[in-house]
């Protein structure tokens, strides 16, 4: 056989076996079939964070949604079609997620710079949500590709399955530990509020009716801005430098500063085993730049799809004809 045939033909074995055995996330998937991807990805990640910092939070959020509904498989990208009501307009995310239109252009650069459709939707999410981490000033980590894209979306799941602002600890750590996540995993990831932005919608009742959990310096800061009534959109950051990556989170928690019930479900002060991890890290926030990326890794490998599973979408938000 010549050359290139047996190079074919252990291609061929090889995809084979990888998809005979379940194929795994590898970090250097692409490296192969389009060695530009990931450069590509990160100019246009900084370029949107340049034009606009609270993106990096967006594109943060927007994988963090995608992989707790169904896995990472880009489901949530998916527009509605006559069949199909997609996540888009589901309650968590409505009017709330952002960063679709940054995909797209990243999705478009990908398809000439890997001269074709190469690169999963669901991929290109994972990597951006790193490198916004690594813009703001986050430690880097190694993502793990080769998701491949979902050929559904299901308004209901997203419904069901992303944790909603309003839960206590028990329904928080249930949620989490659905998705094969511990408490650790909860209060690590929960980190990613260091970033972005809430409308006064999701914190409204926290702020009027949770004053004895609430720093009343803190407090008399929101006031102006969530109101009784009214200015359901008006935003706060999560917490006092949301465009930074830092443990100001854990601290803000600790001084009864969270800006959502649910975070501050994580520090009630009873000295539970939520506090003494959001002490730790509030107390050690080197450990948090270390520990963050690991705990993106492993929600990034919820359920992928990979092998022959799904597909690799052209266009991330509609299914290929
Ligand atoms: C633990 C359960 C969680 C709940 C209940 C929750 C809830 C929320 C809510 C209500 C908002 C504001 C949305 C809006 O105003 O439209 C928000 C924003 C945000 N969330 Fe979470 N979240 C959780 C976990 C996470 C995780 C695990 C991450 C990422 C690792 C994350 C990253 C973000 C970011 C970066 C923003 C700001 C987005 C922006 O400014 O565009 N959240 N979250
Ligand atoms: C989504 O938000 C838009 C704009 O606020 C609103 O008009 C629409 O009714 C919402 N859709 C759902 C399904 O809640
Ligand atoms: C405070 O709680 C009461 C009783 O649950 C509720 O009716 C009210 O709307 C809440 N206030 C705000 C501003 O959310």
């Amino acid at each position: 056989m010549q050359m290139a045939a047996v190079l074919v033909y252990l291609t061929v074995i090889a995809a084979a076996l990888a998809s005979a055995f379940g194929a795994e996330l590898t970090a250097d998937y692409y490296s192969e079939t389009c060695p530009h991807a990931l450069t590509t990805i990160k100019l246009l990640v900084g370029a949107a964070i340049l034009r606009e910092p609270r993106m990096g939070a967006s594109l943060v959020r927007l994988h963090f949604h995608d992989c707790f509904v169904n896995g990472c498989d880009g489901s949530i990208l998916l527009d509605d079609t006559d069949d199909m009501i997609g996540e888009k307009t589901a309650k968590p995310n409505n009017n709330s997620v952002r960063g679709y239109d940054v995909i797209d252009t990243i999705k478009s650069a990908l398809n000439t710079v890997c001269l074709g459709n190469v690169v999963s939707c669901a991929d290109i999410v994972a990597v951006a949500a790193r490198d916004s981490i690594v813009a703001l000033g986050g430690t880097s980590y190694d993502v793990l590709l080769g998701r491949r894209d979902a050929t559904t979306a299901s308004i209901d799941d997203a419904n069901n399955d992303i944790p909603t602002p309003f839960m206590d600890l028990p329904a928080l750590l249930a949620n989490f530990e659905s998705h094969g996540l511990s408490l650790h995993d909860l209060v690590v990831l929960s980190g990613g509020h260091t970033l972005g932005y809430s409308r006064c919608l999701f914190f409204r009742n926290r702020l009027y009716n949770e004053t004895d959990k609430l720093d009343p310096a803190y407090s008399a800061s929101l006031d102006e801005r969530c109101p009784p009534s009214g200015d359901d959109d008006a935003l706060s950051a999560l917490d006092d430098t949301p465009t930074t990556v830092d443990a100001d989170y854990y601290q803000g928690l600790m001084q009864g500063r969270a800006l959502l019930h649910s975070d501050q479900q994580l520090y009630q002060g009873g000295g539970g085993d939520a506090d003494d991890l959001v002490k730790y890290y509030g107390e050690n926030p080197s450990k948090f730049w270390e520990d963050f990326g690991g705990a993106m890794v492993k929600m990034g490998s919820l359920s992928p799809l990979t092998g022959d599973q799904g597909e690799v979408r052209k266009n991330c938000r509609v299914v290929n004809q």
